[in-house]
């Protein structure tokens, strides 16, 4: 089972952090859901993120129904009544940044949120599911900025369906 859950700069001081799980053929999701089931990618989200703010969107909210212990979430949502208890609402990017502001942050999804915050971001830790999959949910995955700093391979097992590789990513220097 893949076990792995360490990444360099776990004691990150500055930026954003996103974190994905992407097919070869860029899906991210179907039907409000996560089109796998990788029990060691879960944990590892779990590990990394404890203690943070995790910044989604409404859509992917909705799918996961309740706040994640131990992190603070902040859900955007353009709907100025929207609320929820035990989150925080932001109806901006710039919103959601200032409520982040000074905290260990990750940008969590789902694409139309990547698509919004993946340029401000300072790390992407991808996890490449190693399969072509059926979804209605795609993200154009352009990484020409960032360099690779880590990647390990994890096989499937009983618990993880497919075989995948976590890649951290960090952003080049900006000139
Ligand atoms: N594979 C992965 O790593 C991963 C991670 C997360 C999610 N997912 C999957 O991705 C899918 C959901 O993704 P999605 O793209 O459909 O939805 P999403 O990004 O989770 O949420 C979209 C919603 O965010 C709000 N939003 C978007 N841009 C905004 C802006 N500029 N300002 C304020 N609010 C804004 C809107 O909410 P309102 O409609 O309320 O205004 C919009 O409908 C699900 O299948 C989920 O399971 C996959």
């Amino acid at each position: 089972m893949a076990s792995d859950t360490s990444i360099s700069g776990s004691t990150q001081t500055s930026g954003l952090t996103a974190l994905l799980a992407i097919s070869k053929d860029g899906v991210i999701g179907d039907k409000g859901d996560l089109p796998w089931r990788l029990s060691s990618d879960l944990r590892r989200f779990k590990k990394i993120t404890m203690g943070g703010v995790l910044i989604m969107g409404r859509k992917t909210y909705d799918s996961i129904g309740r706040p994640l212990p131990g992190r603070t979430t902040i859900v955007l949502t353009r709907d100025t009544n929207w609320h929820c208890d035990g989150v925080m609402t932001a109806n901006s990017a710039a919103e959601a940044i200032k409520i982040a502001e000074n905290r260990e942050s990750f940008v969590v999804g789902g694409a139309e949120i990547y698509r919004l915050l993946l340029p401000l971001c300072e790390r992407v830790l991808v996890t490449q599911v190693m399969a072509t999959i059926d979804g209605d949910t795609r993200l154009e995955l352009d990484l020409s900025d960032f360099h690779v700093e880590t990647r390990s391979k994890h096989p499937s097992s009983e618990v993880d369906e497919y075989e995948t590789e976590f890649v951290e990513y960090h952003r080049q220097k900006r000139s």
